[in-house]
């Protein structure tokens, strides 16, 4: 499992809108971890639905390093099958807005 933290203090701030991007930045990162990940051969599997703070006291995580995301990684069991949900798509007007 690789957890994916980021300095927010370092984080790029968008002098318009004050917004931080270190988290934008992780999970730009995360996401190509993914694709490298897939190329090697292995699954992954990100996991967002953490307590940050229990990650980071358990992993002992320096104060300023904020875990945004779980990066597990292995090898797919040879009978490993996508989630029934997988292939199950909204209609494009469930998901979109056009404003
Ligand atoms: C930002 C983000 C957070 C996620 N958090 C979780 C999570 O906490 N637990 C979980 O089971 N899946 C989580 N997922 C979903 C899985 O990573 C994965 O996308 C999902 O199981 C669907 O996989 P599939 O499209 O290959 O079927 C998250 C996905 C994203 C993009």
């Amino acid at each position: 499992m690789l957890i994916c933290c980021g300095d927010v203090s370092k984080g790029w701030v968008n002098p318009f809108s004050h917004f931080n991007h270190t988290e934008t930045d992780v999970a730009i990162v995360t996401c190509h971890m993914m694709l490298k990940a897939t190329d090697l051969g292995l699954g992954s599997l990100w996991v967002g639905m953490f307590d940050p703070q229990k990650v980071t006291d358990t992993f002992e995580l320096p104060e300023q390093e904020i875990p945004f995301a779980l990066l597990l990684l292995g090898y797919a069991a040879e009978d490993a099958a996508p989630a029934p949900a997988h292939s199950v798509r909204k209609p494009l007007s469930e998901t979109v807005s056009w404003l």
